[in-house]
Order: structure tokens, then sequence, then C-alpha cells
């Protein structure tokens, strides 16, 4: 059998990239103060700033499309995307929501009170944000081997049993509930298995606590739960998918990714505990339960991207194009996150760049960089991110300073990621010519979208 793995699709619509030359991107990035989130995306030629709602839907997603009805109540694509739902989860219980932070939004307000602890495995930055606002404590509690970068792990995502077990020993009474993220975005796109999920809950349980998944990402966690764990193989990813959401008690969803939509998301529930105070809320701020702020042909888009993420040819070639990008990273004497995540590969900036310090924000420098020297727009998973400017001044930092390359699904070919390997291999060699950054103005929240910098 021939070892190429091709892309599992032929392309039926397509739509241009731009080059541009260094002295065009070098003004352009001036402009954008230093943040690849300010660019315009047209002057972006490989745009890895994000695998979340930038992927290309099928033509049967597009046929779906024709067919959205929308009415305002009882659409017929609400009930066509419920039954989806239900028929991947087994929740009864599905509340549409635009997009993931919506999900958080609500059920964070509907399911927790100031001065509570949500444990995860590591919260997204957007989870972690909605669970500050209202007053609660984010608590990230991977495994040790989940802070690095260069331990290689099957299940990197797992989350710190030992540590679960202790905080709910100690402050039970402060846990509304637990949460898991799949994959784990924030640590490297890193899998949970399907044992470590299972031991979680039963543990959360004895402490009469529910479990939400933050299910982003479930397909690709399920195939490598499927390649990786003792017992899967044989199982189809359908199944392993619903086993994972069978061993919680609900997720959260941004169908932006998994649910390979360009927008959407959902709640799932699988008891009634929070569903009425859910869907109040939901009418208050996002629209009428049955269509959730999106229209009824995003709902049905989303019906036809869950039955399609779980192809295994699809996940097979999507989780090796992570794979194929590390290969070629490491062969260039690129440190990355290891072994490759789902939808994304993390470049080591302290590695890149040794000569920056913290307060030069390595990360942030190196998305510039890459920037600069091909068109490429990655994100700053760091200390712009995740640090903070206390209120004394002080500046906390972040224990990774990583880039993220996360790759729309079903947009780039092989000869995207052969370029973007050269380019960052290239940049290698001339690392210590990369300059660091200062911020220059910030948010409280969430900062990093709308930071200026300047150089250091
Ligand atoms: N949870 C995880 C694990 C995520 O990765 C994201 C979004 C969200 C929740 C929020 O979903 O964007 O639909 O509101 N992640 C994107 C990313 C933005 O680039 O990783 P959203």
């Amino acid at each position: 059998m021939p070892r190429t793995m091709i892309e599992p699709f032929r392309i039926k619509s397509v739509e241009p990239i731009r080059m541009t030359t260094r002295e065009e991107r070098e003004r352009l990035l001036a402009e954008a103060r230093l943040n690849v989130f300010r660019l315009r995306a047209e002057d972006v030629l490989l745009d890895f700033l994000t695998d979340s709602g930038t992927g290309a839907m099928s033509a049967r997603q597009w046929a779906a499309i024709m067919e959205g009805d929308e009415s305002y109540a009882g659409a017929r694509s609400f009930y066509r995307f419920e039954a989806a739902v239900k028929e991947l989860t087994g929740y009864p219980h599905v509340i549409p929501v635009h997009q993931g932070r919506a999900a958080e939004r609500i059920l964070f307000s509907v399911a927790t009170k100031p001065g509570q602890i949500v444990p995860s495995n590591t919260h997204f930055d957007t989870t972690r944000a909605n669970l500050e606002y209202d007053g609660v404590t984010a608590l990230d509690l991977v495994i040790p081997e989940g802070h690095q970068p260069r331990t290689r792990h099957l299940f990197k995502g797992n989350i710190d049993l030992g540590r679960v077990e202790r905080l709910l020993q100690e402050q039970a009474d402060l846990v509304p509930f637990g949460m898991i993220t799949v994959t784990n975005n924030s640590g490297g796109g890193q899998p949970v298995s399907l044992e470590n999920l299972g031991s979680y809950r039963a543990l959360l349980r004895r402490f009469g606590k529910p479990l939400v998944i933050d299910a982003c990402r479930f397909a690709e966690n399920a195939m490598f739960v499927k390649l990786r764990e003792a017992g899967q193989a044989g199982r189809s990813v359908k199944e392993i998918a619903r086993e994972m959401f069978a061993l919680a008690d609900g997720c959260t969803m941004s169908a932006k990714k998994d649910g390979l939509v360009n927008i959407g998301g959902f709640i799932a529930l699988s008891d009634d505990r929070w569903v009425e105070a859910a869907r109040n809320l939901l009418i208050l701020t996002e629209g009428f339960p049955t269509y959730g702020g999106l229209a009824g042909r995003d709902l049905e888009a989303l019906a036809v991207g869950l039955e399609e993420v779980v192809q295994e040819d699809y996940l097979r070639y999507r989780l090796r194009t992570a794979e194929y990008m590390g290969e070629k990273l490491l062969a260039g004497g690129v440190a990355i996150v290891e072994p490759t995540g789902g939808h994304a590969v993390y470049l080591d900036a302290r590695d890149f760049l040794p000569h920056l310090g913290p307060e030069d924000y390595p990360a942030w420098s190196l998305c510039n960089a890459l920037y600069l020297a091909g068109g490429i727009r990655g994100v700053e998973i760091g200390s712009v991110m995740f640090g903070k400017r206390l209120d004394d001044g002080t500046e906390t930092y972040h224990d990774m300073e990583l880039v993220r390359l996360a790759f729309p699904r079903r947009v780039y070919t092989q000869s995207h990621f052969d370029y973007a390997a050269e380019v960052i291999c290239e940049l290698k060699q001339k690392a210590r010519t990369v300059r660091g950054v200062r911020i220059e103005k910030q948010s409280r929240t969430l900062r990093h979208f709308s930071a200026e910098m300047g150089w250091a």
C-alpha cells in the first residue's frame, strides 16, 4: 500500500491566497502594532491562527444549507440538528448557541456561584475568562507531563487524579462540577484517555459532582483513543465518542471545530438540573431555544458536520497532517510539543529563541517573526495570553511559551505544509535576529486579542 497519505477529498471551489513581500509585511505588522490578531486576513498567506470556524464545508453541507428552515420557533432544521446531537452524545437536552463561549457563559451563569472552584485538565482562555468573570476560580490540573513540551506521553491531556482528589477532600463544598477539555487545546492539543475520563468521573461521583466535557475536538480525541489506547483499535470512532459522552453528564461545544462549521455550538446535558435556567438565559441573550443565535441553515450544516467528522479516513488524514508537519520541524531542529496533537503543532519558543527572556515575550516574538519571514500567522500561547499585569505593575508569566500553528479543517494541502515547514526551519537558522517585544497597551481581560506592542 502506498505510504503517502493524501487529502481524502477533491477541491470543488477555490479561494486565492496572496503573496506579499517582506517589506510589505514589515509595514503591515507595524500598522498592526506587532499583534497578528490586528492584521487583515488578506495580508496573510497561510493562516494558522486558529482551526476555529475556518474549515471548508463539504458539498453535502452546502446542499443542506439550502434546506435551512428559517422559522423563528420550531424550525425543521432545529429538530434535525437536535437529533444529530442526541445521536452522537446520548444527551436528551440540547441547547443551540452561536459558539462555544456562549455555551460557557450560559452554563457558568446558571451552574456556578462566586467563590467556587472548577477544576479541569486545562481551561481554554475563553473558558477561564468566563469563569473568572463570574468570580469562579478556574483550576488547571493536567498531569505533570502536560507541562513538559518534550516528554512523550500518549495521553498528555489527562487530568491529575491525585490533585483532583485532594481538591475534593479539602474543598468539595466549593466545587460545583468538574470539567475536562478534549483534546487539551492549551496544553498542545493532547488527548485524554477513556481510562482517565472514567476515573475522573468516578472520583467526581464519589463527591456527588457532575462532569462537563469541553467537547470542541471530541472526534480528534476519539481517534487518538482508537489509535493509542489498549483495547480500542477495533471500535469505531463514533462508538468511542459516544462512550466519552456517556462518561460525563453534559458538554459545552464549539461546533466551529469538530462540528465542521463556520459558526455554531451547543450545550447538551444528561439531566434537567440546569436546563430551564439555561434556556431562560438563552432567550434573554442568544435567541429562542430552537435557534439559539443561529440561522436554520447553520443548524443544517452542523447536523451534517457532526456526521462527517467521525469518518475515519478524514480523522486519519487530520491527525497525520499535524504529525507530518511535526516530523519536518523536528528534522529541521525545531523543538515542538511532542507528540503532536490533533489540530495543531506547537513550537517551543523558549527553545527557538534562547536569547530572549520572559519579559521579551518569546512566543509573541516568534509569531511576529513567522509572519515577517513567510506570511504565516500563528497564535501565541504564552505570557501575553495567560500572564497578567497585576495592580502593582508587576507581571506574571505563563509556564510555557508556545506558538500554536492550528490547521483549518480540509483547507490547506500538503504543499502548503511543506512551504510552512521550510520557512520555519530557515528562520531557526537565524533565530538570533528575532527581537523581543513589550506590551504598550492592553485590556484587562483576554488582552492578547487587542494588545498593542512595541519592539523591546
Ligand atoms: N474551548 C476550547 C477548548 C476552545 O479551543 C475554544 C475555542 C472554546 C472553548 C471557545 O469556543 O471560539 O467557539 O467561542 N478555541 C479557538 C481556538 C478560539 O483558536 O482554539 P468559541
